[in-house]
């Protein structure tokens, strides 16, 4: 690394939390459900997670204040739509409340629609499997359209691929049978719901949509590639395929999977890392690079759209290792757009010390907070990073 570069102008400098992540009290959530079940597998719940309900107005100027130039956050559906069809005018205000507070600061707001948790009567009928699901899905766009007024990027869904890979229920229903692996009726059903929400955006006309594809950096033990290529099509690209008509695609990377032999039904899988690799909080490889490689893929295979890093960081307790984690990536996202991608912005994940799906643990923010008083201490690396965006420039 020699040095900066220039960011293009009006590149989007951010940091990106989900509100089931921060908000606390989110208790119409299908997911908090799971996390209070007497006997629940899930090890933490979220309780009152970072306050962020309340002290939102505290992180965006904490944000604001850093240098950044964008808040990625999402709203909470089971907070908007509590039981079908009732929508929660207080709710809907609440959220707009955050969009005028990004306003206020300068700050560029990037809502996501929809960031993993749904509201317990979705759960309860079906979910992804009911035949309602795209009708409603779309419905909700419509009426988050009301919030939208002088927003410019909106996130359909988030990692919807990790929705599919990570759900238990590998029912085939196309065929039915047990499939191994993610079931394509699972992804097409969300695909459907993106492409009907695209089309409300549209129409509402001025916001830029896309959604947000985790992108997991495939390589194959020499030999393997085809296999290889077969493992990452309903895991990856498949969702890269269908953002071919979208505005943009949000490209999240943490790090690489390599595939090669394994016993499982499918016979081939992810590989365990080699003895003394580096790993971070949550135990995924320290690999930097794989921001570079995730960007170079993702303009291949969506025919180079514009891309926005939606998410990029790393759990560790130790802020040096996150600015340099940050720094590889960022120099491998410069290679790449030398390289001809397209990128728009770069929101790290995350704003905040949060609650990362069963554990407050993985601490991923630029900001901690104390699990007590909710205080905010903001870290070395959100100075850092808010001084790139301040100068708008790229370390190489
Ligand atoms: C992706 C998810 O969108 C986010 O919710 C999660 O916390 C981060 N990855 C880190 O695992």
């Amino acid at each position: 690394m020699t040095g900066h570069t220039p960011a293009p102008r009006g590149f989007l400098w951010g940091a990106a939390t989900a509100a089931h992540q921060i908000e606390g009290g989110n208790v119409n959530t299908g997911h908090w459900e799971l996390e209070y079940a007497p006997g629940s597998t899930i090890p933490e719940p979220s309780g009152d997670a970072c306050d962020s309900y309340h002290r939102f107005p505290e992180d965006i100027a904490l944000l604001a204040d850093a240098g950044l130039t964008a808040y990625r956050f999402s709203v909470e559906w089971a907070r908007i739509e509590p039981e079908e069809g009732v929508v929660s005018r207080a709710q809907l205000d609440h959220y707009r409340r955050m969009i005028d507070a990004c306003r206020d600061r300068g700050v560029e707001p990037v809502v996501t629609l929809h960031h993993f948790t749904f509201p317990r009567w979705w759960e309860h009928s079906g979910g992804w499997y009911s035949e309602r699901s795209t009708d409603r899905f779309r419905r909700f766009t419509e009426v988050c359209t009301a919030l939208l007024d002088d927003v410019d990027w909106v996130i359909t869904i988030n990692e919807p691929n990790m929705m599919v890979n990570q759900t238990e229920a590998r029912i085939d229903t196309e065929n039915g049978v047990n499939f191994p692996g993610p079931s394509p009726y699972l992804a097409r059903a969300i695909a459907s719901a993106h492409h009907a929400s695209t089309e409300v955006l549209r129409g509402f006309g001025g916001v830029k949509s896309g959604w947000s594809v985790a992108n997991q950096v495939f390589q194959a033990v020499p030999g393997w590639e085809t296999q290889r290529d077969e493992w990452q099509y309903w895991r990856e690209d498949f969702f890269l395929e269908q953002a071919r008509q979208d505005d943009f695609i949000g490209v999240q990377s943490y790090l690489r999977t390599i595939i090669g032999p394994s016993d499982d039904a499918e016979g081939f899988g992810p590989q365990p890392w080699p003895e003394g690799t580096e790993r971070t909080l949550t135990g995924w490889e320290y690999y930097p690079e794989a921001l570079g490689h995730a960007l170079r893929h993702t303009h291949e295979v969506t025919g180079g759209i514009p891309m926005v890093v939606t998410e990029n960081g790393m759990a560790t307790s130790d802020d040096t290792r996150r600015v340099d984690y940050t720094t590889g990536a960022l120099s491998a996202m410069a290679d790449a757009m030398e390289d001809g991608c397209d990128v728009r912005g770069y929101l790290h994940w995350s704003l905040l010390d949060n609650y990362e799906w069963g554990s407050f643990r993985p601490t991923f923010g630029l900001v901690a907070v104390d699990r007590e008083t909710f205080a905010r201490s903001p870290k070395p690396s959100l100075s850092w990073l808010g001084g790139l965006a301040r100068r708008n420039v790229v370390p190489r």
